[in-house]
C-alpha cells in the first residue's frame, strides 16, 4: 500500500480533476462548472464535500482519485461518485476517499450513507461492501448506455460524538 493524502479539493485542482475525472469512463461524468460550484459553498446549495488523493511530499505529482459527497437539508447523504486513476487502483485510496466521505457525512449530522452504483460494477460493489455497505434496493433499467440495474447500498455511520 502507498503512502497517500485524502484532503479538501482546492481550485488549483480542478482542472487535473476534470480531466481525470473524463479518463475514467465509468466515473460519473458532470459538468466542469458542477464543480466549481461545490468549492464555491454557496449557502443555499445542499452541502458536498470534494475530496482528492495525492501522493505524499517526494512522491511523484498529481491526483490519484476524487471522491464528492452529499448531504441534503433533510439530512440524508449520499455518496455521489468516486474514482481512481488506473494506474493507481488497488492501493486503497478508493478506500481511503470513500471513508474521507463517510466521515464528513458524519460531522455533518448524517447518520447512513446511501449510494447507487450499476449493477455491473463488480470492483466497485466489491470496494463498497468491503467498508460495510450493504444492498437495499435495486432500481431496473435505472441506467442507459448501456443500460443497466442500479444497486441501492446503505452505510450506517457512527454517531458524531
Ligand atoms: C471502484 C474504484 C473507485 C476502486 O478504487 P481503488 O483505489 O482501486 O480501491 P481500493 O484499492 O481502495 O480497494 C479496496 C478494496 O475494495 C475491493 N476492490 C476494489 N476494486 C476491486 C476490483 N476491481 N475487483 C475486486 N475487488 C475490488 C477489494 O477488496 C480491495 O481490497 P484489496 O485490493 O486489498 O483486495 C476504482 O476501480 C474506479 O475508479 N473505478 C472506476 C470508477 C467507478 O466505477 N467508480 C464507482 C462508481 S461512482
Amino acid at each position: 500500500m502507498t503512502a497517500i493524502r485524502v484532503r479538501r479539493a482546492r481550485e488549483c485542482d480542478l482542472a487535473e480533476l476534470f480531466e481525470l475525472e473524463r479518463s475514467i469512463a465509468t466515473a460519473p461524468h458532470w459538468p466542469r462548472t458542477a464543480y466549481s460550484e461545490i468549492l464555491a459553498d454557496d449557502i443555499f446549495a445542499p452541502r458536498r464535500c470534494l475530496l482528492v488523493a495525492d501522493g505524499l511530499v517526494g512522491d511523484p505529482p498529481g491526483l490519484r482519485g476524487f471522491a464528492i459527497g452529499v448531504v441534503h437539508p433533510a439530512g440524508d447523504a449520499e455518496l455521489e461518485s468516486v474514482a481512481v486513476a488506473e494506474t493507481a487502483r488497488r492501493q486503497g485510496i478508493g478506500a481511503a476517499l470513500c471513508e474521507g466521505v463517510a466521515q464528513w457525512c458524519g460531522a455533518e449530522g448524517a447518520t447512513e450513507l446511501l449510494l447507487e452504483v450499476r449493477a455491473s460494477s463488480a470492483g466497485a460493489i466489491a470496494l463498497y461492501s468491503r467498508l460495510g455497505f450493504a444492498v437495499v434496493g435495486r432500481r431496473a433499467g435505472y441506467y442507459r448506455d448501456p443500460a443497466d440495474d442500479a444497486l441501492l447500498m446503505r452505510l450506517e455511520l457512527k454517531a458524531c460524538a
